[in-house]
C-alpha cells in the first residue's frame, strides 16, 4: 500500500522545428519543448518491504507491475534500473505512476518526455542530486530503445526545457529568439514509429550515400539560416526555410499522404511554412503562422483530417520555467 508521495516530476513534449533525420548524421536540429503537453511521474513510499520499486503506467494500459517483472530492456525498466543504481537502496518500497497527455507515437517526444519525467521523480525520491547531462545521458540510454541510433536531441530538449540548438557530439546551445513565433502543430493521427523511418532513410543512404549526403548537408544549411532568422525574429524567413526543409525531407522518402495534405492546408490558410516535424511517415507536422492567422490555420488542419492540433508561442512560454516542475493541473 502506499504510504506517502515522496516524489514528482514533469517533462513537456517537444517539436523539431528543422532538421530532423540529417541531425542522425550529424547536422545541427533545432528543437523546442511543447509545454501544453507533459508526462508526468509520481513516487510514493509503499509498505512492502525490501526496497521493490513497483510501476503503473495507466495511459499505456500497464497495471501496477514490480520492475524486474518488466522485459530485459522495457524503457521504464531500464529508466528505473538507471536510477537506482546510482542510489542505496531504499528500505521501504516505491511505487512509481506514470501519466502523459503527450501523445504516444506522434513525433512530440514522448519516449524522452517519459524517460526525463520517471527519471526526475526517482531520483528526487531516492534522494539523489543529478546535474541535466547525466539526467541527460540516462535519457538517452531510454532513447536509444525506442529509436536504435537516436541523435539525442529529443532527450535534450526535454532535459533543458528551452529551444536548443542541437548536433550529436557537442553540448546543446540555448537558441537565441529575437521575437515570438506562432507554431501550429497538426497530428495526421497516423501512427509512426521514429525507428522506422530512421531505418529507412538508414538503407537509402546505404543505397546512395552520395545523393543522400548531399540532402543531408542541404538540410544543415537550412537550419544554420533558419537559426540567423529566429534570432532576427525574421518569421516569414523562416516559414519560407521550413518550407525547403519540408521538400528535402520529401526527398528522403519520410513524408506521407496524411502529411502532405496537412502542410498545403497550412499553407493555403496562409501559414508562413509548413513541414512534417520529427520521424515522418505520419506522426506531426508543424507551421508556423502569423499570430492572428492561427485560429484560421488550427481549423483548415482541423477539415484537412487532423487528428488533433495544438498552438504553442515560442519565446513568451519558454522564459522561467524550472525544469522538472509540474504545470497548474
Ligand atoms: O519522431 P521524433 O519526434 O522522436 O523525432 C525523431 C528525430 C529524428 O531525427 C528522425 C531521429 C533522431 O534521433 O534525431
Amino acid at each position: 500500500m502506499k504510504t506517502r508521495l515522496l516524489a514528482q516530476a514533469c517533462a513537456p513534449g517537444k517539436v523539431i522545428l528543422m532538421g530532423e533525420h540529417a541531425v542522425v548524421y550529424g547536422q545541427p536540429a533545432l528543437a523546442v519543448p511543447v509545454f501544453g503537453v507533459w508526462a508526468r511521474a509520481r513516487v510514493w513510499a509503499t509498505d512492502e518491504p525490501g526496497g521493490h520499486v513497483v510501476v503503473e503506467a495507466p495511459d499505456i494500459a500497464l497495471p501496477p507491475t514490480r520492475v524486474e517483472d518488466l522485459e530485459q530492456g522495457h524503457p521504464l525498466r531500464v529508466a528505473v534500473e538507471q536510477v537506482v543504481a546510482h542510489a542505496s537502496p531504499p528500505p521501504e518500497g516505491l511505487h512509481l505512476q506514470l501519466t502523459a497527455t503527450v501523445p504516444m507515437a506522434a513525433g512530440l517526444g514522448s519516449s524522452a518526455a517519459v524517460a526525463v519525467a520517471v527519471l526526475r521523480a526517482l531520483a528526487q525520491a531516492l534522494g539523489l542530486q543529478v546535474n541535466p547531462e547525466t539526467l541527460n545521458a540516462w535519457a538517452y540510454e531510454v532513447e536509444k530503445i525506442h529509436h536504435g541510433t537516436p541523435s539525442g536531441v529529443d532527450n535534450t530538449t526535454v532535459v533543458y526545457q528551452q529551444p536548443v540548438y542541437f548536433r550529436k557530439g557537442h553540448p546543446p546551445r540555448p537558441l537565441t529568439l529575437g521575437g515570438t513565433f506562432t507554431l501550429v502543430i497538426g497530428d495526421t493521427g497516423v501512427p509512426a514509429s521514429t525507428r522506422e523511418t530512421v531505418a529507412r532513410v538508414r538503407a537509402g543512404w546505404q543505397r546512395e550515400p552520395a545523393r543522400y549526403e548531399g540532402l543531408f548537408a542541404a538540410i544543415g544549411d537550412l537550419v544554420e539560416q533558419a537559426r540567423e532568422a529566429l534570432a532576427q525574429g525574421d518569421a516569414p524567413r523562416l516559414g519560407a526555410l521550413m518550407d525547403r526543409n519540408h521538400a528535402l525531407l520529401q526527398a528522403l522518402g519520410v513524408s506521407h499522404p496524411a502529411l502532405e495534405r496537412l502542410v498545403n492546408a497550412a499553407r493555403e490558410a496562409g501559414a508562413w511554412g509548413a513541414k512534417l516535424s520529427g520521424g515522418g511517415g505520419g506522426g506531426n507536422m508543424i507551421a508556423l503562422v502569423p499570430p492572428e492567422r492561427a485560429g484560421h490555420v488550427q481549423q483548415a488542419l482541423q477539415e484537412a483530417g487532423a487528428r488533433r492540433v495544438w498552438v504553442t508561442r515560442l519565446g513568451e512560454a519558454h522564459r522561467a520555467r524550472t525544469p522538472g516542475v509540474c504545470p497548474e493541473p
